[in-house]
């Protein structure tokens, strides 16, 4: 396939709502879901995308019932320790960005273990974004440049200076943006990365979306004009 986007990011919506249509528990379709993750990283692995993000859990999602917000935390541990030996066989780097500090401290311990064995991998970067927020990243970013620069270097600041204060820094922002479920809003995800991000919105719910749908994902970002402001 032409013209493969470097970073693809993931609004993964819908468990609830798959679970809810089988008459089962919410946390069900976040089990399946995992299955979706595992589905899209192996296509990203297998196409060369060298960033796949995912917008696991907001900073709002902590407002969810504490049985549902334990479930996610218990099935994120299960999930980093079934698939770190797949993560060295492919050569994944893992990362999780986000508000960290509100993590538990088995949760944070069990993702400094993983990134830091993961660290020098070359292949594909996962990037989990964990109790993040597009306006809290913008806000912290500002906090850092305030305390890091002098009033006149923060006063000369350019819009891409901000880039390196933000918790992507480094990270390429994303080329494509799919938000599955058929809710059309970006929930305070990657504000100011997603600038000139392409969207694409799918109806599918989270644990239905497997290979052929993020390879449908690809080929749909890969008819896409991006003119950035400007005329062709
Ligand atoms: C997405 O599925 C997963 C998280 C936000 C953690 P939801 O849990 O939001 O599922 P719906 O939107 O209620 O169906
Ligand atoms: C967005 O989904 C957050 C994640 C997928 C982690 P939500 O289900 O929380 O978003 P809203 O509430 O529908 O906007
Ligand atoms: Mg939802």
């Amino acid at each position: 396939m032409s013209n493969i986007p470097q970073h693809v990011s993931i609004i993964m919506d819908g468990n609830g709502r798959w679970a809810k249509a089988r008459g089962k528990e919410r946390i069900f379709g976040h089990f399946e879901g995992a299955e979706s993750v595992r589905a899209c990283l192996e296509a990203a692995v297998e196409d060369g995308v060298k960033y796949l993000s995912l917008y696991a859990f907001s900073e709002e999602n902590w407002g969810r019932p504490e049985a549902e917000v334990n479930g996610l935390m218990e099935l994120l541990i299960k999930y980093l320790r079934q698939e770190l030996a797949n993560m060295m066989s492919n050569r994944i780097r893992f990362v999780v960005l986000g508000h960290r500090e509100r993590l538990s401290e088995k949760v944070n311990g069990l993702i400094d273990e993983v990134m830091a064995t993961t660290a020098s991998n070359d292949g594909t970067t996962l990037v989990v974004f964990l109790s993040y927020s597009g306006k809290w990243d913008i806000l912290q970013a500002m906090k850092k440049a305030a305390r890091e620069l002098s009033p006149e270097q923060f006063q000369a600041l350019e819009p891409h200076d901000l880039d390196r204060f933000l918790v992507t820094a480094g990270i390429p922002d994303p080329d494509l943006l799919i938000r599955t479920s058929g809710e059309l809003r970006i929930s305070n995800y990657l504000l100011w990365q997603s600038a000139y991000t392409e969207f694409y919105f799918t109806d599918t719910l989270w644990p239905d979306f497997r290979k052929p749908q993020f390879r449908e994902a690809l080929a749909e970002y890969a008819r896409r004009d991006r003119r950035y402001g400007k005329v062709k």
